[in-house]
């Protein structure tokens, strides 16, 4: 059995205040450590970024200073996904008002940009248009969006939160073997450009553990956000070199499409599973609805004699997903462009969709229609990020430059590599994305809009007061991941700690499969899938869940997914 799956019961999880004993202790047996925090507590998918939000804790910042430092300093230390050039969503709960709402600061099309800009004159999708070089690339937002959450929830200096990323860029650090493997791993992509080659492959070879990475270029683009705010990356000189690069390499990002770009406050989704309220990002997230119609879908069922691991639990919630799925194909896309129907989480809708559900017996998705209502898309590389402090805020953040280091261009002299989120729209009805999901209408390309994204980071709220915030990266698995990660905190009675660690499954409507987390099911649950007709596929452990959660006595934890070289910490 896999290492993870055998080691997690007993497993807490990290604290980066202790590198030198974590190192110990995954170098014995995957084990990890977590301590309770009084001041805050986060859990990021890189070390030296947790260590970043200890500082801001220690320094007497909140929740969301504390995210915006993480933020920007996972744009230096964990290059494949932490960025300046992406997007991303945030879900806050504000200790003092109790209000939860959610940050979209999600790239966006190009104005010229077009329906059909990744299909030849034959309709046919050109290949890699979408998700590799300049053209893949939408507006980034995520300066944008750290900036409007320091506006209106940060209590510490914009420049000083900003400058730690900087400082890092310039000094350099040394990376782990973690990142060398990564930079061995897309070797041949990243060296397709040359300003993207000569950071991370300086002597024409991929850097090595132990080795420093430098990114002057980088430093001084943060350093310039950090004394002019956005303005130092939607304009002046950091604008014009990435219009320069768009030029050079047929993108379309203009620098009117850099000055108007803004990031939106948006309702979140809201539902109640189990008595706790559960908050998650609405369109053009598809996490909150896909998330809550999966949990509502199963809510009523006797859970009692079922473990995370038994095939009638795994079939019910697949089941769900099949479902759940379907309807995000048709009816999930930005909802400033296309009418998302009302109805998707009411229990009327709901009722319908569970009489579907057949108990032992698999459905087929050829034959599952998304619910109809009036007129009315995998690789691993997104980040997410928790947080909460001892005020009751608490951060959720996901944001991504989609695939690992995105569409691979790093823009010249600006140092930061380019989103390929394009690819998350629908290029062509019924064609798949990175991530197999399949979409129409809803999620055309149209100038503006914003792509459909699964991106999840979710706020868990128990009698009013925070208990979790949580979110993942894993495209369209990042779904599932939320959603099961919470089923095992509630049905199953998990502490949080053990609910990260259990195997994942994930169905997505097409391809009409069961993903199996490899290692961690047994013969009895692959055979009794089987049995109910099934098709199952195993997979490499996958996701990296980032989450914290608040006991009932307010004390604070972090819960970093023992998959990868995440790390929980807090102050
Ligand atoms: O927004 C989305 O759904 C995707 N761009 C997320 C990409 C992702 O999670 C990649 N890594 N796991």
């Amino acid at each position: 059995m896999n290492k993870i799956f055998k080691n997690h019961h007993r497993g807490l999880t990290v604290s980066l205040m202790v590198v030198f004993l974590t190192g110990l202790l995954l170098g014995c047996d995957g084990v990890r450590v977590t301590h309770y925090f009084e001041r805050g507590a986060l859990a990021t998918a890189a070390p030296i970024a947790t260590g970043v939000g200890e500082t801001v804790f220690a320094r007497g910042g909140n929740a969301c200073d504390a995210a915006v430092a993480v933020g920007f300093a996972l744009a230096v230390v964990h290059p494949e996904a932490g960025n300046i050039g992406g997007g991303g969503f945030a879900l806050i709960h504000d200790g003092a008002s109790g209000e939860v709402r959610a940050l979209d600061f999600r790239e966006t099309a190009p104005a010229a940009a077009t329906e059909k800009m990744y299909l030849d004159k034959n309709d046919e999708v050109i290949e890699n248009l979408s998700t590799f070089g300049a053209k893949a690339a939408g507006v980034p937002g995520t300066v944008a969006g750290f900036y409007r959450l320091w506006e209106e929830y940060g209590t510490m200096p914009w420049e000083e939160l900003v400058t730690i990323a900087a400082a890092l860029a310039d000094t350099g650090y040394y990376i782990d073997a973690y990142m060398a493997e990564s930079f061995e791993e897309h070797k041949k992509a990243l060296t397709s450009f040359a300003s993207t080659a000569e950071i991370f492959y300086p002597d024409g070879r991929a850097l090595k553990t132990g080795e420093r990475l430098f990114q002057k270029d980088l430093s001084r683009t943060l350093y310039l956000i950090a004394a002019e705010g956005p303005d130092g990356f939607y304009k002046g000189q950091v604008a014009e070199s990435l219009v320069k690069t768009m030029t050079e390499h047929g993108g379309l990002i203009s620098l009117e499409d850099l000055e108007n770009y803004s990031p939106v406050w948006r309702e979140p989704i809201h539902f109640i599973f189990d008595s706790l309220d559960i908050y998650s990002m609405p369109p053009p997230s598809s996490g909150g609805i896909v998330m809550g119609q999966i949990l509502k879908l199963i809510e009523p069922y006797d859970f009692s004699a079922w473990t995370p691991a038994t095939p009638e639990y795994i079939h019910l919630f697949c089941e769900a997903s099949r479902l759940a799925f379907a309807d995000r194909a048709t009816h999930l896309g930005d909802a400033d462009f296309y009418p998302v129907p009302d109805g998707l989480l009411d229990e009327s809708y709901l009722q319908q969709r569970r009489s579907l559900i057949i108990e032992k017996h698999a459905s087929s998705s050829a034959e599952t229609r998304p619910g109809s209502f009036g007129p009315a898309n995998e690789s691993e590389e997104t980040t997410h990020f928790s947080i909460c402090d001892r005020d009751g805020n608490m951060v959720s953040i996901t944001y991504t430059l989609n695939t690992a280091y995105g569409s691979k261009l790093v823009v010249e002299g600006g140092g930061f590599l380019l989103n390929n989120e394009m690819d998350d729209f629908s290029i062509k009805p019924g064609v798949a994305n990175t991530y197999g999901l399949v979409g129409g209408e809803a999620n055309k390309i149209e100038p503006g809009k914003r792509m459909l994204s699964s991106m999840s980071p979710t706020l868990v709220l128990r009698k009013d007061r925070p208990y979790l915030a949580l979110g993942s990266p894993g495209g369209s698995k990042i779904i599932t991941v939320v959603a099961q990660t919470i089923v095992n905190c509630t049905r199953f009675g998990l502490t949080p700690v053990d609910a990260a660690g259990q195997p994942r499954f994930h169905h997505q409507w097409l391809p009409d499969q069961i993903y199996l987390e490899e290692g961690g099911f047994d013969i009895n649950t692959k055979q009794g899938l089987i049995s109910y007709g099934h098709n199952i596929q195993e997979r490499t452990p996958y996701s990296d869940l980032q989450m914290v959660f608040v006991d009932n006595d307010g004390l604070m934890y972090g819960v970093a997914d023992p998959r990868k070289r995440g790390s929980a910490g807090g102050y």
